[in-house]
């Protein structure tokens, strides 16, 4: 009795230091996140750019070239005024946030200092295995690397670094400093320390992490886009009108916008990418893509980024107008 008890006591004891040592490892090391390189700053890479400085830390926000870097801070500057008149931000934390972001549109200088990259680059599986490649080479050791892909493997992105272990999925949801889950996506090698740091992270921000396992469109898009699909193909198959169909799915099941208007506001470039992952990722012809989203991003329209989709977005108001297409 005392033997097996003395053993359990012995046994909780070597589970409480390895806890212990486990939990300070991984604090530690999220702590140590200062300075974060996002990589993109497009729809998603200014959302998640303002949240972070918002909260303190060191942002380079990297993108090509500076006309879009001004856009992104354009917007930033936008969403803080919004704040400030809300009464939710002083307008020294906005001036701190502001100050906290740098514009940068060389990868190697904006990353070289980083302990965390976030890229959110285009839904491009080359322009991501092309941007992890370089941060291998140009990160630190101990950097981690995350990805904001709404679809592509985190595995296949963490392969083609020497550091899979530090490779993650970090998806947030747009608008980022509105929306409060972050969908955390572990790949095959990524190591526990790294996850339960994002994890972490992830609510130091005010987000809600929630952990998932990487396979194609993880959970968010897996069941998103069929049904943002399907919505398209209703409109393509002359079942009802943009109105129509927004409406049935706003009234009827209570979704705060309609499937149209989402797949606008996500982009439907983007909408058609994470798509193409799905059917290719999953070998099921069920994800394929309605032609109508096909031949709407190949003609440029690609929601409220390019001024129209299904609705126009060119008048400046907030009100809904579906596009002439459509009429
Ligand atoms: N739009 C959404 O609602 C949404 C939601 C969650 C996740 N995501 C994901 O976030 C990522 C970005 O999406 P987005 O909607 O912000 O796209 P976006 O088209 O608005 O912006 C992409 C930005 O990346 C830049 N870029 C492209 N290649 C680059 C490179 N090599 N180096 C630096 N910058 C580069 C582009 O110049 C552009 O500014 C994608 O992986 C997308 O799937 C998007």
């Amino acid at each position: 009795m005392y033997n097996n008890y003395k053993t359990k006591s012995l046994m909780s004891q070597k589970k409480y230091k390895l806890h212990n040592k486990f939990t300070f490892k991984f604090h530690k090391m999220y702590k140590n996140l200062k300075t974060v390189a996002i990589i993109g700053s497009g729809t998603m890479g200014n959302g998640i750019a303002h949240v972070f400085a918002q909260k303190g830390f060191s942002i380079n926000l990297i993108d090509l070239n500076t006309e879009s870097l001004d856009t992104a801070l354009a917007v930033i500057i936008k969403n803080l005024d919004r704040q400030v008149i809300k009464g939710t931000l002083t307008e020294n934390d906005k001036i701190n946030t502001l100050n906290n972001i740098s514009c940068i549109t060389s990868l190697k200088d904006g990353v070289e200092n980083a302990d965390l990259v976030i890229e959110v680059a285009s839904e491009n599986i080359d322009i991501k295995l092309k941007i992890f490649k370089e941060l291998d080479q140009f990160t630190k050791p101990e950097c981690i690397l995350a990805s904001n892909t709404s679809s592509i493997s985190i595995t296949k992105i963490a392969s083609v670094t020497q550091k899979p272990d530090k490779v993650i999925g970090m998806h947030f949801m747009n608008p980022v400093p509105v929306m409060k889950l972050v969908e955390v996506i572990r790949g095959y090698a990524t190591s526990d320390e790294v996850t339960n740091s994002i994890m972490e992270l992830s609510k130091t921000l005010g987000k809600i992490p929630v952990e998932v396992n990487d396979y194609p469109g993880f959970v968010a898009n897996r069941i998103l886009m069929p049904m943002i699909n399907e919505a398209i193909y209703s409109l393509y198959e002359g079942v009802a009108g943009v109105n129509e169909i927004d409406t049935v799915m706003k009234l009827g099941m209570a979704h705060p916008m309609g499937p149209l208007q989402l797949a606008d506001f996500i982009g439907l470039d983007v909408c058609l990418s994470i798509l193409q992952v799905l059917k290719d990722g999953f070998g099921n012809p069920k994800y394929a893509p309605c032609p109508l989203l096909i031949n709407m991003v190949t003609a440029g329209k690609k929601g409220v980024k390019s001024g129209e989709g299904f609705y126009n977005y060119q008048h400046g108001s907030k009100e809904l107008i579906v596009a002439d297409k459509f009429k």
